[in-house]
C-alpha cells in the first residue's frame, strides 16, 4: 500500500495544469527502481527529462470514487546520481467538463467534491541491500506548466514560451482515501499507429484542412520553425459537409481547441492529457505560410489490445465496411468502451457496449479490457440500491436503471466472453451481478413476470420513427420483456456452467416465455418487435412468425428498419429461419438504409444513424449525429459467425472446439474469416470455383463443420471440401 500522500496545489491556479517536482540524490549504486503512481485526474510523469512509461491518459478511467489504478513502472535505467522527478497534472476524466456533464446531482451528493491530485513512490533498491524511497508529501514543489489549459472535451492550448519555473514549496500533502487506490485492471492506452495526411483541402470558404483520410481517436502532432509567441491553432471535424466545408456541429459543446504558441526555433508538440475525434484538422493558424505536409501526423490512440480477427472478402465494399467497423472499435476502445469519441459525451454507454460485444471479441482480445469494465460496472450497480444496472459505466447516477438491452450488458457481455474465450470467471466474478440485475427487473415491473414499465431506450434511433426521432413504434414494453425473459436466460446458462442451482430463474424464465407469447405473439409492429421475438425464441410458431417478419421487410421495400436493438440480430435471425439470400441482399445492399451506404458516402468508421448523410447531402440534426459509433458494426458478429461460420462450442468455450457452418452466396465470389485463438489460428474461406463453391477450412483443435448440410468431424488439421 502506498506510503505517499496524495498532493495537490496549495493556491489555485485556475485553468492551468500543475506541475510537481521533486530532486532527490541516491545514496548509493542501484539494483533496481520502480515508480508506482496514480493521479485524481490525469497525469504524465518525466524522470530526469525522460518520460514514464508509455502509457496515455493514465491512470486511465474507473469508478473514481470507489477505485483508481495506480501504474508500476521500472525506472531503473532512467535514474543517474542526482534526480528530478516531474509530474504534470489534467482533469481528465476525472473533472472538467466532462464530469459535469455526465455526473448527475444523485452521484455528486453522495460523493464529496473532486479534486485532483497526484501520489507517487519511486522505490530504489541499491546493490548493497539497503533502500530508499522518495514519495509525494509536503516536501514537493509545485508550480504552473506549459499547458495552460486542458479538458477531455474542450482539448489543450500549450504555452511554449511561457517559463514553466518552479521553485516554491507550495503542495498540500493529504493522507487520507488511498484504500481507493488498485493496481492497474486493465490494458493501457498507448499511441498505435501514426497517419500522414493524404492531402491539404482548401474549402469553399478558402479556410486550409488537412485530411487525414481516417476518422480516428487521437491527437495532431505537429513540427514547426518559428518565433517565440507566433501561434499554432488547430480545430477538428469528423466530415466536412455538402458544399466541402469545415462541419463541426455535431461535436456540440466539446470546443476541441488545439492551441500553441510557440517558443523560438524549431519545435515539435502534440497534446498530452486530452484526445479528438477527427479525421480534418482546419489549420486557423499557422507560423508558415507555406503548409508542409510532412510536418502533421495524426496518432491514433486506443487500449492496448491484440487484434484476432480478419475479413476480407471479394466485395471492396463490404471490405470498406470491415475496416470501419474495425476502425469503430479501436476509436471507441479507449479504456472504457465508448459510444463516441468526439462530441461532448464519449461515456461508457452499455447498450453500445452490449450489442457490439461479439464483434468485439472477434477483432480483438478483450478480456483485460472489459475484465476492467464489467469490474466498474459491478460498482456502479452495487451504489444502486435496487440492483439497477445504469446505461452509462461509470456510471453517472445511482438512481436509475439503464432499462432493456442497456443494462443487461451485465448479462451478454459475460457470457460473450465465456464462450469466446473459455475463462469461467467471467461468469464467477459477473453472476451475482446477473442475479441482481434479473431480481431488480422483477421488482421494477408493474406487471409479475413481463417487464412493463420503467424507462427504456426501446428500439434507439430504429427507422421506423419520424425523422429526427430518438425512438420509433418498436414498444418498449416488448423490447423490455423480451430480455427480460433473455437475461434470466443467461442467468440459467452461467448457473449452469458454475454449478449453482438455478431453479428459480429456471421457473421464472418459463413464465416470462408464456406470459411474454400470450401478451406479444402473433401481434408485432415492427421488425424489431419480430426480430426479438424470434431471436430470443418467444414466439409460439416461430417458422410463421419468421414468414411474416420477411414479409414485413418486404412491405419495408426490402429495407431495413431496425435500431440499436434490432439490428445485430437482423441477418442472424434471417439466416436461422432459411432466409439466408435476403440477409445477404440486406448486408450488400448499397442505398440507403444499409451498411453499404455510408460505405458508398464515403465513410471510414460507422455512422450513428443510417441517414447521418442523406444521399443529398444534408446532415442528422447537430443534437445527436456521430459519425465513429461502433453500435452498427455488430453485423461483423454474423459475417464472422454465419456467413463465414466460425462459431464457439457452449460446453467446449473459447474455441476448444469450432463449429464450422460457412453459409456462402451467389451475390459475392469469397469470403474469408481468421480467427486466432488460445489454441492457434480457425480460417474458413469460401470461394467460387467453376461452378461450385470450395470450402477451405483450418482448424487448430477438434472441429465439426457443416457442409452444404453434411456433418463432418474434423482433427486440428487444413481442409478443402
Ligand atoms: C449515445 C448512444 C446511447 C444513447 C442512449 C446517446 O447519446 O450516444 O449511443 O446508447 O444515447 O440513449
Amino acid at each position: 500500500m502506498f506510503k505517499a500522500d496524495w498532493i495537490k496545489p496549495k493556491k489555485d491556479i485556475g485553468e492551468v495544469c500543475p506541475v510537481f517536482l521533486k530532486k532527490f540524490n541516491l545514496s548509493s549504486n542501484v539494483k533496481n527502481a520502480t515508480l508506482i503512481i496514480s493521479a485524481r485526474g490525469v497525469y504524465t510523469a518525466e524522470l530526469n527529462g525522460n518520460r514514464v512509461g508509455d502509457f496515455v491518459l493514465a491512470p486511465g478511467w474507473t469508478q473514481y470514487d470507489t477505485r483508481i489504478q495506480y501504474q508500476s513502472y521500472d525506472v531503473t535505467k532512467l535514474l543517474s546520481d542526482n534526480n528530478e522527478i516531474k509530474i504534470t497534472l489534467a482533469d481528465g476524466w476525472y473533472k472538467g467538463r466532462i464530469k459535469d456533464n455526465f455526473l448527475e446531482e444523485d452521484y455528486t451528493s453522495l460523493f464529496p467534491e473532486r479534486e485532483c491530485a497526484v501520489i507517487a513512490e519511486i522505490a530504489i533498491k541499491y546493490l548493497d541491500g539497503t533502500e530508499d524511497i522518495f514519495k509525494t508529501d509536503e516536501s514537493w514543489l509545485c508550480g504552473e506548466s506549459n499547458i495552460r489549459f486542458c479538458d477531455i472535451y474542450d482539448g489543450e492550448i500549450y504555452d511554449a514560451s511561457f517559463d514553466a519555473r518552479i521553485d516554491e514549496k507550495t503542495v498540500v500533502a493529504e493522507n487520507n482515501d488511498k484504500s481507493v487506490l488498485v493496481e492497474q485492471v486493465g490494458e493501457k492506452i498507448c499511441e498505435q499507429e501514426r497517419l500522414k495526411p493524404i492531402g491539404l483541402i482548401t474549402t469553399p470558404k478558402g479556410e486550409k484542412v488537412l485530411d487525414f483520410g481516417q476518422n480516428l481517436t487521437g491527437y495532431l502532432e505537429f513540427s514547426v520553425n518559428a518565433s517565440k509567441g507566433e501561434v499554432a491553432d488547430f480545430s477538428f471535424a469528423e466530415i466536412l459537409d455538402k458544399d466541402g466545408n469545415f462541419y463541426t456541429g455535431n461535436y456540440r459543446s466539446a470546443k476541441c481547441i488545439y492551441r500553441y504558441i510557440c517558443k523560438d526555433g524549431e519545435q515539435c508538440h502534440k497534446p498530452t492529457h486530452t484526445f479528438y475525434g477527427f479525421r480534418y484538422v482546419r489549420i486557423n493558424e499557422f507560423p508558415e505560410k507555406d503548409i508542409d505536409l510532412n510536418n502533421f501526423t495524426a496518432i491514433v490512440v486506443h487500449s492496448e489490445l491484440k487484434r484476432t480477427g480478419h475479413l476480407t472478402s471479394s466485395d471492396p465494399l463490404l471490405n470498406k465496411l470491415f475496416h470501419n467497423v474495425i476502425w469503430g472499435q479501436k476509436s471507441n476502445y479507449l479504456d472504457v468502451p465508448t459510444d463516441c469519441p468526439q462530441r461532448d459525451e464519449r461515456l461508457g454507454w452499455t447498450g453500445d457496449t452490449e450489442i457490439f460485444m461479439k464483434t468485439a471479441c472477434y477483432n480483438y482480445d478483450v478480456r483485460r479490457f472489459f475484465k476492467k469494465w464489467l469490474g466498474d460496472l459491478r460498482i456502479a450497480q452495487s451504489l444502486n440500491k435496487f440492483g439497477a444496472v445504469p446505461s452509462i459505466v461509470p456510471v453517472s447516477n445511482v438512481t436509475n436503471s439503464g432499462g432493456a438491452a442497456w443494462g443487461d450488458a451485465v448479462t451478454v457481455c459475460p457470457t460473450e466472453l465465456y464462450l469466446m474465450y473459455g475463462d469461467k470467471t467471467f461468469l464467477k466474478e459477473n453472476f451475482a451481478a446477473m442475479k441482481k440485475w434479473v431480481d431488480f427487473i422483477t421488482n421494477d415491473t408493474k406487471h409479475k413476470h413481463l417487464w412493463i414499465g420503467g424507462k427504456h431506450y426501446g428500439d434507439w434511433l430504429e427507422l421506423a420513427a419520424p425523422y429526427g426521432a430518438y425512438k420509433g413504434e418498436t414498444r418498449d414494453d416488448l423490447v423490455a420483456s423480451a430480455f427480460y425473459a433473455y437475461s434470466t436466460s443467461l442467468v440459467i446458462k452461467a448457473g449452469e456452467v458454475l454449478g449453482e442451482d438455478v431453479t428459480e430463474y429456471k421457473n421464472l424464465y418459463k413464465t416470462i416465455r408464456e406470459e411474454f407469447i400470450k401478451e406479444f405473439d402473433g401481434n408485432y409492429n415492427t421488425q424489431t418487435e419480430y426480430i426479438l421475438s424470434l431471436w430470443f425464441d418467444l414466439a409460439k410458431d416461430p417458422e410463421k412468425t419468421a414468414d411474416e417478419l420477411v414479409n414485413k421487410i418486404h412491405r419495408d421495400g426490402d429495407k431495413m428498419q431496425t435500431g440499436f436493438v434490432g439490428t445485430p440480430y437482423l441477418l442472424h435471425v434471417l439466416s436461422k429461419f432459411g432466409y439466408n439470400e435476403l440477409a445477404y441482399k440486406l448486408l450488400l445492399k448499397k442505398d440507403y438504409p444499409s451498411w453499404l451506404y455510408p460505405v458508398t458516402m464515403g465513410a471510414t468508421t460507422m455512422w450513428e444513424h443510417w441517414d447521418g448523410i442523406t444521399p443529398d447531402g444534408k446532415l442528422w440534426p447537430d443534437k445527436m449525429n456521430s459519425y465513429n459509433h461502433y453500435a452498427y458494426g455488430s453485423v461483423c458478429d454474423w459475417v464472422y459467425s454465419v456467413a463465414a461460420g466460425i462459431n464457439p462450442v457452449f460446453v467446449k468455450p473459447g474455441f476448444e472446439q469450432v463449429l464450422f457452418k460457412p453459409t456462402p452466396t451467389d451475390m459475392i465470389d469469397s469470403l474469408k474469416a481468421e480467427l486466432d485463438t488460445d489454441y492457434g489460428k480457425i480460417i474458413s474461406y469460401w470461394y467460387h470455383k467453376d461452378g461450385k463453391i470450395v470450402y477451405e477450412i483450418t482448424t487448430p483443435t477438434d472441429a465439426k463443420a457443416v457442409i452444404n448440410g453434411e456433418i463432418h468431424r474434423l482433427k486440428p488439421g487444413k481442409y478443402v471440401f
